[in-house]
């Protein structure tokens, strides 16, 4: 036995597989401004922690003079390795192989890091930069897609499943991402369609550019598809990384706590004058989430998409708690479609993996028009309705000023199992504004009044003092405190702490109904 020999052998095909697509591939990769795959796995995980698996394994097509083009790992690489020292898998399309297309030897690596994942509870990483199915595969490329598809289903709720978009997601291949749990996409490289400009040409005679049609901002302000965008591929690798620490590794975890140096009764003057005086004024929520996060951290999930609700997570008190805010500042931080489906998932996620959530509320009510009836207010509003109501993690909710009509049920009323609603004394909890209310209840007494504008004053006045305010709620107990402003951190991070051991469940099922 020449055992040299042996050892060189190993060290040539590792050094093939390393080589990738070839020295010019891979500077075509880089003029673009984009890594190659292993400078991307290097990037994002701890330095040394990667472990690579598949590394020799190689197609089996034999069709349109494949046989002779074999490369070592084909086109994509597979394994595992740590984040702030926690486990993790990960698969990263090698673009510079075959374009990065996905073959059934290809899709077999992916599945194998999957299953993996799911049996050893740890988040699974996609690093997609891919021309899609293998062309010159055939159906054997689309099995294998539908072979990750499955597995993307199956790991859903109970592995966190993150996804980068870092180069070409095209055709069918785009639907692995779209059920991971998270999207970030890079600005001018990255692009996720499900038919390209030309078909679209061809068929609808639209004239579009691909970064009109599923660019990273196209997809993070318009469709909702993206949930973050970055301007270059560190800043997406930093972001996953950065994610990671506000979850579990799976669901039967709790979500890792971060130490902080912020001290829990940290007092906040600057809240109490937050709300205007004036209740048509707005202010912008995330000042408060900010002011009251540990360290004023706070990772804001697809802030570019209807901005009318304000969604992400911070520690409190070390504790990862998903917030989920009205937004004066946009829309009067009304409910509209965007707004109910972009916050119905966030809660479903945070239920499926054990974060609680802070619900901060200020909603004059669902968007009204016929533009949002059309288009299924009435469904998607009551996806967001559907996703608290079946929430079993703390929940607790504060009311800043408005807590209008339906909005009032479905922003995490106590009524559907929120823990804790608190209020602040602006709170104005009611069916609706005092001047609408008025309006309808009144419309006869004013028609007849000598002087309708002063009767009017003077019973929106009258029904603001009624209504308009948080007591009504507090006795019946629907409000369980109405706390000053400046103490909200401190009570926020008591009612976490009291809720710890909570523990809350729905009728056995085998899943709801959610109205998709
Ligand atoms: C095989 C592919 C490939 C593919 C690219 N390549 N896509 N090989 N199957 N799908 C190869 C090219 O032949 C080329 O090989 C190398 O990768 C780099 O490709 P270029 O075209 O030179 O790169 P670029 O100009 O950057 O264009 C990238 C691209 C383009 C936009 C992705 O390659 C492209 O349009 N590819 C086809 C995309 C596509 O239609 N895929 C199928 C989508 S449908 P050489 O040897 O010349 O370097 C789909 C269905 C999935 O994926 C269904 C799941 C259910």
């Amino acid at each position: 036995m020449d055992r040299e020999k042996l050892h060189q052998r190993l060290a040539d095909l590792d050094a093939l597989a390393l080589a990738g697509g070839g020295a010019s591939a891979i500077e075509k990769q880089h003029a673009r401004g984009k890594l190659t795959a292993r400078e991307r796995v290097d990037a994002l995980l701890d330095p040394g922690t990667f472990r690579e698996l598949d590394r020799f394994v190689v197609h089996d097509c034999q069709d349109f003079g494949m046989a002779d083009k074999r490369v070592p790992g084909d086109g994509v690489i597979t394994g595992y390795g740590r984040i702030d020292g926690r486990l993790v898998y990960l698969f990263a399309q090698d673009f510079t192989v075959f374009g990065g297309s996905l073959s059934a030897a290809y899709a077999r690596k992916i599945c194998k890091v999957m299953d993996l994942a799911l049996r050893n509870g740890a988040p699974m990483l996609g690093l997609n930069d891919s021309g899609g199915a293998r062309i010159q595969e055939g159906v054997k490329s689309l099995g294998g897609y539908a072979d990750i598809f499955l597995r993307n289903t199956l790991s859903s709720g109970v592995i966190p499943q993150l996804s980068a978009i870092l180069g070409p997601c095209a055709g069918g291949a785009v639907y692995s991402p779209a059920i991971t749990d998270f999207i970030v996409m890079v600005q001018k490289t990255s692009f996720m369609f499900v038919t390209g400009p030309d078909v679209i040409k061809t068929v609808t005679h639209e004239d579009v550019t691909q970064e009109e049609l599923g660019g990273a901002d196209t997809h993070h302000a318009v469709s909702g598809v993206a949930h973050f965008t970055v301007p270059d591929e560190l800043a997406a690798l930093t972001l996953l990384r950065e994610m990671l620490g506000y979850l579990p590794q799976n669901n039967l975890e709790e979500a890792p706590r971060r130490p902080t140096a912020d001290p829990t009764d940290r007092e906040i003057p600057a809240l109490d004058t937050l709300v205007p005086a004036n209740p048509n004024k707005p202010y912008d929520v995330k000042d408060l989430i900010t002011a009251v996060a540990d360290e004023g951290r706070f990772l804001e999930v697809q802030p570019e998409y209807a901005p009318n609700i304000v969604v992400g997570w911070v520690h409190l008190g070390g504790r990862s708690v998903g917030v989920i805010a009205n937004q004066p500042a946009h829309f009067a931080g009304v409910l509209d479609i965007d707004a109910s489906v972009k916050a119905a998932r966030f809660v479903q996620f945070c239920d499926a993996f054990n974060i609680p959530m802070w619900v901060i509320e200020d909603v004059p009510g669902f968007l009204p028009g016929v533009n949002q009836e059309h288009g299924g207010i009435i469904k998607h509003g009551a996806k967001l309705l559907f996703a608290f109501c079946e929430a079993t993690v703390p929940k607790v909710t504060l009311i800043t000023r408005k807590a209008y009509g339906g909005a009032y049920c479905v922003m995490n009323s106590k009524h559907i199992r929120a823990d804790f609603n608190f209020a602040w004394p602006t709170a104005e909890i009611a069916v609706m504004g005092a001047e609408g209310a008025v309006s309808i209840i009144f419309r006869r007494e004013l028609e007849e009044a000598e002087d309708p504008v002063a009767r009017k004053d003077e019973l929106v006045e009258h029904y603001r003092d009624t209504f308009a305010n948080p007591y009504r709620a507090a006795e019946l107990g629907y409000v369980d405190e109405v706390l000053l402003p400046r103490n909200t951190r401190a009570r926020l991070i008591e009612a976490f702490d009291s809720l710890e051991n909570k523990r809350d469940r729905n009728p056995p099922k085998k899943h709801g109904n959610m109205p998709i």
